[in-house]
């Protein structure tokens, strides 16, 4: 069996050898018919009249500059229609070389899925490969064949608006699911319902300082190896075909101009055969950096450092021909990046047929395909963290006579598709997304009366519509409350420094409290939200984030117990901001707070408890799971060898349900010191009522490796803290275990 398996596999690499080669002389061959001005073409990448996605540079040429060669990429054109109308264009220039075109596609395309925030609180990576999936799918129909995305940007700082586009803040979830998401974008490069992924922003835009958009990021080495380079490697070795940097200098040298991130790093030590592209206006930016004094200078520096295509800059269109001609850029170089993005554009079959993705009845058929909503709606339900469920509130029971629906999200249709969502011009997105009302309604029978009173907007201090909220509340069985932020209070240029739930929502919950009916509150946002009045005082609380075209029926789902919860929280939820950047692997520190309350000399903030409000890979479930009989196979390991770690869970409730396991270990002495607790391994356990399963996890030397002093990534001998717990504060069982080197 290993001997076919090995067979197969030299097979798949000599065939995938040969047609590189092939792939390769073509290109030869095509750069050399190639003017330096069509060279430079092929860098330009320009924003089409959808949906601007940052600043736009008006180039009113653009339809010319296409049939002149000048143009290679182009972002924000959707529909086959419109890619199809610029190809043409591009066919009409002398060498015939298709454009390629980029889109956002960051959670779903036609069918929106839930932000990337909420998909990694499933831990579910099937789920997560099969949005991305569906995405490629959809947005392939209509002409794209590349996404900006996955974004695997580190994130401790929930004021960062841009949260809500990553996996949060652990580096070993962050990094499989970068691979699930690279693996169901890209599935196989060439095959039509394929589209490239483009890893960004390399590198460590998570990381900017007070969560504040743009800003600047200051890091050790051992922090970029450790923790936020691993989901960008992770990335890579799914095959990710594009790469994007990012708008934030790094220690001082931005890094669109940074040499040693994309050349030497990127290029050079993790040998990426694919291109780089630039951020959005990022080469220019480096003129306000104050890292270069103009557009000339910031070519020169970013082409030189390895950014290969220029989004929205302008700066290679008008400067690389004269620093070519100058002796300032060597042709290498310009012939170097030339290559890297005519290689995808082979390898996509774009030269056999430039028109193989915008194709109009394909984008009809996959643009209605309604098993992309049932699939919306199942990864959706899995998305949802049950904080909290006193007294079994929850699930409700199918048989309520009167539940009032209160609060000012519950009527909204677009807003649950979150920052990120594409538009399709011609969509109704009234009628494409089933409101949170909606999909109770689809839920209930006729026996249940459904009240509404939306009671306030989401910012503001109006309170006049308190007394309408109260009213209905008191004639009803059960009241649901929904609130949070708005879509687009989270996302690009989103920071905020006030993380509250805005307004008087909160207040509205405490008067809905007040009528002492029971009640449920659901939390829409695209962070980490402060929340503590609320979640002190209401007895169930469901975290909804944003969860896309079927919200509303997902959330319904989860509420009548139809999909049992099983999300757990990617971000730790802070109690104040005063507490941020909050992440649980952080070191111990010489003065560890020995409880939640200890102040003195201690490392905590004397007018807070020394924990978060909600920690990491935690969520509840309506059911509960017991962890016993752990069994390690040693208690002493080489690092050549293993220890197999076993132990028992079991569903102790009436109903079916998932519990995403966890493994965290701690190196108890190190050169450098070492974080309380890491993610280290984890599963979603599928079990019935009353089921016991034997869960498996096997540590190896891999996992107890780190990058010591002087960044060698390498274990140390002594002894490690071995936990398994249902979140990173819930720690179920406990092992000591030795490395002896
Ligand atoms: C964002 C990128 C995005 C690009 C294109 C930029 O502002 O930082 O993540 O891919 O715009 O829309």
């Amino acid at each position: 069996m290993k001997k076919i398996t090995t067979t197969i596999l030299l097979l798949a690499y000599f065939i995938s050898f040969s047609q590189q080669k092939k792939i390769d002389q073509k290109v030869d061959i095509l750069l050399k018919q190639m003017t330096l001005k069509e060279k430079i073409g092929q860098l330009n990448q320009y924003t089409g009249n959808n949906q601007a996605t940052g600043p736009i540079t008006i180039n009113p040429n653009k339809e010319v500059e296409i049939k002149d060669g000048l143009i290679g990429s182009m972002l924000n054109v959707i529909g086959a229609k419109y890619t199809r109308q610029y190809q043409e264009l591009a066919m009409q220039s002398r060498l015939k070389i298709p454009l390629l075109f980029g889109q956002d596609v960051i959670h779903g395309f036609k069918t929106t899925f839930p932000i990337p925030l909420a998909e990694a609180a499933s831990w579910d990576m099937e789920a997560i490969g099969l949005s991305a999936r569906i995405a490629a799918t959809e947005a392939s129909a209509c002409g794209i064949h590349w996404t900006f995305a996955p974004m695997v940007d580190i994130a401790r700082d929930p004021r960062w608006g841009r949260v809500m586009e990553g996996a949060g803040e652990d580096t070993f979830l962050g990094s499989k699911i970068a691979y699930a998401r690279v693996k169901g974008f890209q599935a196989k490069l060439g095959d039509v319902n394929s589209v490239m992924a483009c890893v960004k922003h390399f590198v460590g835009y998570g990381a900017v300082v007070g969560g504040r958009d743009y800003n600047s990021v200051d890091m050790s080495d051992r922090m970029l190896w450790e923790t936020y380079l691993p989901p960008f490697k992770s990335a890579l070795d799914a095959g990710a075909a594009t790469f994007m940097n990012s708008f934030n200098d790094f220690n001082g040298v931005p890094a669109t101009g940074n040499k040693y991130l994309q050349r030497e790093l990127l290029k050079g030590k993790w040998n990426f055969q694919g291109f780089v592209v630039s951020d959005w206006g990022s080469i220019g930016e480096m003129v306000n950096h104050g890292f270069v004094k103009d557009n000339k200078e910031a070519a020169l520096v970013a082409i030189t450092a390895g950014s290969d295509m220029d989004m929205e800059s302008n700066a290679y269109r008008f400067n690389l021909a004269q620093l070519v001609e100058e002796g300032k850029v060597d042709i290498v170089l310009i012939d170097d990046a030339v290559k890297r993005i005519l290689r995808k554009k082979f390898e996509l079959g774009l030269f056999d047929d430039p028109f193989k993705y915008s194709n109009l009845k394909r984008e009809e058929k996959e643009l209605n395909d309604l098993n992309y909503r049932k699939a919306a709606r199942e990864v959706a339900a899995k998305c949802i963290v049950l904080l909290k469920n006193e007294n079994n509130v929850l699930p409700l029971s199918k048989g309520i006579k009167k539940i009032a629906f209160i609060g000012p999200l519950v009527k909204e249709h677009k807003q649950n598709m979150g920052f990120w969502a594409v538009e399709l011009p011609e969509i109704n997105y009234d009628k494409q997304v089933v409101s949170q009302w909606e999909g109770l309604q689809n839920k209930v029978g006729k026996n249940t009366q459904l009240l509404y009173a939306k009671g306030c907007e989401v910012q503001g201090n109006d309170k006049s519509g308190f007394e309408e909220a109260v009213a209905v509340a008191n004639q009803a069985d059960v009241v649901i409350l929904s609130i949070g932020e708005r879509w687009n209070m989270t996302g690009e240029a989103k920071s905020r420094s006030n993380i509250h739930i805005p307004g008087v929502q909160e207040e509205l919950v405490k008067a809905i409290q007040a009528t002492g009916k029971p009640v449920v509150v659901l939390i829409n946002g695209g962070r980490p939200l402060i929340f503590n009045d609320t979640a002190d005082s209401v007895p169930a609380i469901l975290y909804t984030w944003w969860l896309g075209s079927e919200a509303g029926n997902a959330i319904a789902d989860v509420l009548f117990g139809d999909y049992n919860p099983s999300g757990k929280l990617p971000m730790t939820f802070p109690r104040e901001e005063g507490q941020l950047p909050i992440y649980y692997n952080h070191f111990n520190t010489g003065r560890p707070a020995p409880n939640e309350t200890a102040t003195n000399y201690v490392s905590a903030y004397i007018d807070l408890k020394n924990s978060p409000k909600f920690p990491f890979g935690y969520g509840l479930s309506y059911t509960t799971f017991n962890y016993s009989d752990m069994k390690l196979s040693k208690n002493k390991m080489s690092n050549s060898d293993t220890i197999e770690v076993s132990f028992n869970l079991t569903n102790q409730g009436k109903v079916a349900g998932d519990e995403v396991v966890q493994l965290y270990l701690r190196d108890k002495v190190g050169t450098v010191v070492r974080p309380i607790k890491e993610l280290k391994g984890f599963e979603k356990i599928k079990l019935n009522a009353g089921e016991t399963k034997v869960v498996k996890f096997v540590i190896d030397n891999q996992m107890l490796s780190f990058y010591n002093e002087k960044l060698e990534f390498e274990s140390e001998s002594g002894d490690f803290d071995l936990m398994i717990g249902a979140s990173s504060e819930d720690i179920r069982l406990k092992a000591t275990f030795e490395l002896i080197k």
